[in-house]
């Protein structure tokens, strides 16, 4: 009889705790929910009170909390969300050096255990953490990938259902780029059910709605003092589903660019299919002249990170121009 899959979430917090009655709920798989040893009864409590829940909910997994980086050996999806998340008046990039070092550190414990997962990374800053777990693993960059871009596109739906008053579910729209202030709405592929936004929503309406959505995760930040984590949570598990199922997804996320749409070696929000094999194949759009200058724009502020953050290599060339010069 196959085994259940197993699902390693890294980081027992907001998001964590979330990912974990996601996951657990849908019956992906068997959960453990890691955290560092001074948080240990924090991810062994949540556990049990989540496994606990299954008997009301009728889910049949297990769920596990663990500081032991042994008991993650053999993850199918490993869903990392170590780290810090942002206070009020901070932007994702003042994460970096923090985070950095916890990212580093985690790739490390994953490497040896960890060989056949599918990695999702969630922490901020998104763009530079997810290049550091691939770097530091050296993991296939198809089982390295960054989630921010089904959140910035989920905001994107739900501020343009409000508007046209339609249901959220018939909105489909797209963010690209990185996952920071540079990020990239992209309206021209917006629609209501196949209808394209524009032909119900005024271009003012539809540019303030973009402004609010590249704004989305401060405005929850600004209101309860730390940053989202519901919607982040469903975003990830959704991406996890993608590959545990084969579904197929075509969903924006943070993947590695190995010249599509121009960039080498980098992480950026582009469109991809997910499935089985990871991320499957990076879907090129065409864009029209003013997102393709946005898009560039949101490419030097990641490989700018990334420089600052010594990740060496010289990340992200588009053709033709060099590679920022990392910080002194
Ligand atoms: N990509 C996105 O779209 C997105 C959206 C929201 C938040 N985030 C980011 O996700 C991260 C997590 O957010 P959160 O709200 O869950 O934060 P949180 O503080 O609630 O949880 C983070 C957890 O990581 C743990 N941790 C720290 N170092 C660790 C280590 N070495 N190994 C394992 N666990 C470790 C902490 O103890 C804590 O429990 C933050 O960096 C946040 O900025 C990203």
């Amino acid at each position: 009889m196959a085994r259940r899959k197993k699902i390693a979430l890294v980081g027992a917090g907001n998001i964590g705790s979330e990912l974990a009655a996601l996951a657990a709920a849908q019956e992906l798989g068997d959960v453990w929910l890691f955290d560092i040893p001074e948080k240990l009864g924090v991810a062994q409590g949540k556990a049990l009170d989540l496994e606990q829940q299954s008997a009301v909910l009728g889910f049949d997994v297990q769920v596990r909390g663990t500081a032991d980086w042994d008991d993650l050996a053999g993850a199918d999806v490993v869903i990392v969300t170590a780290g810090l998340p942002r206070k009020p008046g901070m932007s994702r990039d003042d994460l970096l050096s923090v985070n950095l070092k916890i990212i580093r550190s985690v790739a490390e414990s994953l490497r040896p255990r960890c060989p056949g997962a599918f990695v999702i990374v969630i922490s901020n800053p998104l763009d530079a953490m997810v290049h550091a777990m691939k770097e530091v693993t050296g993991f296939a960059p198809e089982r390295v990938v960054g989630m921010a871009g089904i959140l910035d596109s989920a905001r994107l739906q739900l501020f343009l259902a409000r508007a046209a008053g339609v249901s959220v579910k018939d909105v489909r729209a797209m963010v690209l780029g990185g996952h920071g202030d540079t990020m990239v709405p992209v309206p021209s592929y917006a629609t209501v059910n196949g209808v394209p936004v524009q032909q119900l929503l005024a271009a003012d309406v539809i540019a303030a709605i973009a402004q609010r959505t590249r704004n989305g995760g401060a405005e929850v930040l600004k209101l309860m003092g730390t940053s989202a984590y519901y919607a982040p949570a469903a975003a990830a598990i959704m991406m996890a589903r993608a590959y545990l199922r084969d579904e197929k997804r075509l969903v924006p996320c943070a993947a590695y660019l190995r010249g599509e749409y121009g960039y080498q070696d980098m992480y950026l929000g582009v469109p991809a299919i997910i499935g089985a094999g990871g991320v499957e194949k990076i879907v090129e759009i065409a864009l029209d002249a003013s997102e393709r200058r946005m898009l560039d724009e949101s490419a030097k502020a990641v490989r700018e990170l990334i420089a600052a953050s010594s990740l060496g290599k010289a990340a992200g060339n588009p053709a033709g121009k060099p590679a920022a010069k990392p910080a002194e």
